[in-house]
């Protein structure tokens, strides 16, 4: 929306008019013009990038693609050094409007669902957050999906990817809502839902494994026990095992060993509160083979996420595309990520009797952890039902320049606003890059204000009145 004023109540659809105007508005730029797209780097930023490329594809425009960890005041400057006609900020840019603003006056359209300080503009802004949807509703990619649906009812070929990206960005929890299940309406034809286990690793992991690191369900004496996994298993005489002796995966178990498996969970389960509550959505692309982890979409996320998080997003957007050689690398980054979250965790319980301040979990991990994966492990932790939920995470990482980077999470359900809560600490500090959303956000500061910084957060009150 262009001059857009915060709307007091929310309408879906208003905001699907402010998507169908700012494609009309895109539908009259001159085709020779050359557009600069700028996308985030996590699974929501590779999806929305992959479908405004191929939307770009389709309507015969020249582009160049360049994704980013956060979009600073240097890297602006940089990106506005080039020659380009349109700049589109795919999944960010949000809080970035004034300087973008001031220092450009080429055509720019942001499509995101960051929150941001809603103000007059002459940019396109089509952010759902203007319209104070729910979080969940819809994600970047969703965005970019209905803006390419917009120019040619040919794109609902990409509604995959707009729900890959709500994936990533943890919007699915027993289904979609919001304009998300409208985009899973367009997907009927790429997509099978099936209702099943709540399993990550279905198509890719040994079912010894799947059940260990299965937090949610939480499994008594399963979970985070490999002896636990194994016992559990071999007790329920059911034909788990290769002629190897390794486990097999549970796409390869049939269907009444997979049952003795969910009924011994539940049985597992009777001390907790639902002890049924393990069942959920498993979204499965019609198309690829399966085994692998482009079968899954919940999988194929976290595979995009790997992919931008090891700094290797033009391989996201070509798995998107369906690039074929792009799937043999991307499972060697997966298997490099995920030895990175073995090694993360096992730092993570070495230490973790030494995080709790003041009622929040302060975790400052400076060189042990990447600061490209630190965001990972705030959100596992946040996932792990280890802290109640309304705790307040605050994870830190040194990064390669002198700066840190924050990611903050807040766990379960929870009221409180930590986007603001962060915005103010760091606003005290200085003018440095903090932004996402209610509970989900981060910063990057110097490392000279690391004790300052800590200080602050450990005096912040996260009780809710
Ligand atoms: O990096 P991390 O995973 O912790 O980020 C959580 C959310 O906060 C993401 O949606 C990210 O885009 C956002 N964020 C932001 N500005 C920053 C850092 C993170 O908008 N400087």
């Amino acid at each position: 929306m262009t001059g857009h004023m915060k709307k007091e109540r929310y309408t879906k659809s208003d905001f699907l008019s402010l998507i169908s105007d700012s494609a009309n508005k895109f539908k009259l730029l001159n085709k020779n013009s050359f557009i600069k797209i700028i996308g985030h780097i996590d699974c929501d930023g590779i999806s929305s990038t992959s479908i405004i490329v191929k939307a770009l594809e389709r309507e015969d425009f020249r582009f160049s693609v360049m994704n980013v960890k956060q979009l600073d005041k240097n890297i602006l400057d940089e990106i506005l050094k080039d020659d380009f006609d349109v700049l589109f900020f795919l999944d960010l840019g949000s809080e970035n409007i004034k300087d973008i603003e001031k220092k450009t006056n080429k055509t720019v359209f942001i499509l995101d669902h960051h929150r941001f300080e809603s103000s007059e503009t002459k940019i396109t802004v089509v952010n759902p957050t203007i319209f104070d949807l729910e979080y969940r509703e819809i994600s970047s990619s969703g965005v970019c999906y209905l803006f390419a649906k917009c120019l040619n009812e040919g794109n609902k070929d990409l509604a995959h990817l707009a729900l890959a990206g709500a994936m990533g960005d943890m919007q699915e929890k027993n289904g979609f809502i919001g304009l998300n299940s409208l985009i899973l309406k367009d997907a009927e034809e790429i997509l099978d839902v099936n209702i099943g286990p709540r399993f990550f690793g279905m198509q890719t992991r040994p079912i010894n494994k799947v059940l260990e690191y299965c937090t949610d369900p939480f499994i008594p004496n399963v979970t985070g026990s490999s002896e636990g996994a194994i016992k559990f298993l071999d007790d329920l005489g059911i034909n788990a095992r290769e002629s190897n002796g390794n486990f097999k995966k549970l796409i390869e178990l049939d269907e009444e060993d997979i049952k003795k498996i969910t009924s011994g969970i539940i049985i597992n389960r009777l001390n907790e509160e639902n002890p049924e509550d393990i069942f959920g959505n498993h979204y499965i692309l019609k198309e690829e083979e399966n085994g692998t982890p482009l079968k899954d979409l919940k999988e194929f996320a976290t595979l995009l996420n790997a992919v931008g998080r090891f700094g290797k997003t033009s391989l996201g957007i070509s798995l998107c595309l369906k690039n074929e050689e792009a799937k043999k690398e991307s499972m060697e980054v997966l298997s490099s990520y995920k030895s990175e979250i073995v090694e993360m965790l096992t730092w993570f319980n070495e230490n973790k009797d030494s995080f709790m301040s003041n009622g929040k979990i302060i975790i400052n991990a400076k060189d042990n952890i990447k600061d490209t994966m630190i965001g990972t492990l705030a959100s596992i932790i946040t996932k792990s039902k280890l802290y109640e939920d309304g705790t307040v995470i605050f994870a830190m990482a040194h990064k390669e320049n002198d700066e840190i980077k924050i990611s903050a999470r807040v766990s379960g359900n929870s009221d409180f606003d930590l986007r603001s809560a962060l915005k103010d600490v760091v606003l005290k500090i200085g003018d440095y890059p903090c932004g996402g959303h209610k509970s989900a956000c981060g910063a990057s500061i110097p490392k000279d204000k690391e004790e300052e910084f800590i200080k602050a957060i450990s005096e912040i009150n996260t009780i809710l009145q």
